[in-house]
């Protein structure tokens, strides 16, 4: 294994999914290149429909294979998962790799309580039987209770009970309670307010460093890939356009100055996202937010070449070929034939 093998923990390549559906084929993912590094916590961003739901359900094989085509690679460790069976990849999910979704109530039952639930899913990992197995049950619930900043006493209660946030922290639990090397959250903070969409990200950071978790985050909302990712992958029409460190947008975001000192989004639909993101300006000189002109394309028929130039306005006759990527240095990779010029520009002297 190489250097940059043993860093990763899981290496999507050319994955693509085709859904056979009443209209014909829809070609949801059409080579998704996805590298997660062991340790970070790696966000996943584009529109509604972009394909990021299924490449998490396409990572955890939980696509439907009659209704699905999947082609391309998993690698996670030495193995491929699209190859696995059902029964290897039981061994793999909720273990291995863990997801959280982004309703807690629709994946909590109303008729158990938390802390049967948290039971449930330990023993389905562990065998603890007899009276002292049952007392380890009731500890090792109350420890991930504690460790997800519930009391214990909650597992007492059914999550009807409990709020949406704290409904969340009890699906994490759930999720870290085979200490997985992958967490894959599907937009774990949507359905929250605010203040406590801040509080389950900053027990995703906590976790991510206490438990030396690997994080793939999905999300529409830079702000929170500014806030807590390491790095940053854009997708589109089934495919991620670029991969970036995180780092440049969270300078950015500090000095109020995006899109300057920082190489990136080099991508026009990476640029294009972040110029759609509300600025603090004072009202009286607050303009219509910019919107991406046209709309994403049919899934059914998808141009060939880049699937963005049709809205692009960048593009050119080379774009009718699909851009390779580009690397730019510091895991900094770009899908696009004309990148977006992000050197800052210096003042005329
Ligand atoms: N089981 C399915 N059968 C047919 N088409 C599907 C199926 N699941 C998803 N799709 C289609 O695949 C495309 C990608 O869907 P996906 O759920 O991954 O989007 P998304 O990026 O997660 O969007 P959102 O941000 O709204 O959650 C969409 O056009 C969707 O309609
Ligand atoms: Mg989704």
């Amino acid at each position: 294994m190489s250097g940059e093998e043993d860093r990763e923990v899981l290496a999507v390549k050319d994955l693509r999914c085709e859904f056979r559906t009443i209209e014909g084929s829809l070609y949801a993912l059409n080579g998704v290149n996805l590298t997660l590094r062991r340790g970070e916590i790696h966000g996943l961003v584009g529109e509604s429909g972009c394909g990021k739901s299924v490449t998490s359900r396409a990572i955890l094989g939980l696509l439907d294979k009659k209704r699905s085509r999947i082609q391309g690679q998993v690698r996670f460790g030495s193995r491929n998962l699209l190859e696995l069976g059902e029964r290897e990849m039981r061994g793999i999910r909720g273990r291995r790799i863990s997801m959280v979704f982004q309703d807690p109530q629709g994946s909590l039952s109303p008729m158990a309580t938390v802390g049967s639930q948290i039971e449930e899913a330990l023993t389905n990992h562990v065998s603890l039987k007899g009276p002292s197995g049952r007392a380890e049950l009731r500890r090792r619930t109350a420890l991930l209770l504690e460790r997800v900043g519930l009391s214990p006493e909650t597992a007492r209660r059914y999550p009807f009970e409990l709020s949406g946030g704290m409904q969340q922290r009890v699906m994490i639990a759930i999720a870290i309670n085979c200490e997985p090397e992958l967490l894959i959250a599907d937009e774990p903070t949507t359905a929250l307010d605010l203040s406590i969409q801040a509080q389950i990200l900053r027990l995703l950071k906590t976790l991510q460093r206490e438990l030396s978790l690997s994080v793939l985050l999905i999300t529409h909302n830079f702000a929170v890939v500014a806030e807590i990712c390491d790095r940053v992958s854009v997708m589109y029409a089934g495919q991620i356009v670029e991969t970036a460190p995180a780092a440049g947008l969270i300078a950015a975001r500090e000095s109020g100055a995006f899109l300057e000192r920082n190489a990136f989004p080099a991508h026009p639909y990476s640029k294009a996202l972040i110029d759609c993101i509300p600025r603090g300006r004072p009202q009286s000189t607050r303009t219509p937010l910019p919107v991406i002109p046209g709309s994403p394309p049919r899934l059914y028929d998808l141009p060939s070449g880049c699937p963005f130039a049709p809205r692009c306005s960048r593009a050119d006759e080379a774009c009718t070929v699909m851009p390779p990527g580009t690397e730019r240095g510091d895991g900094h990779v770009v899908f696009c034939h004309h990148p977006v010029d992000s050197v800052p520009r210096r003042s005329s002297p």
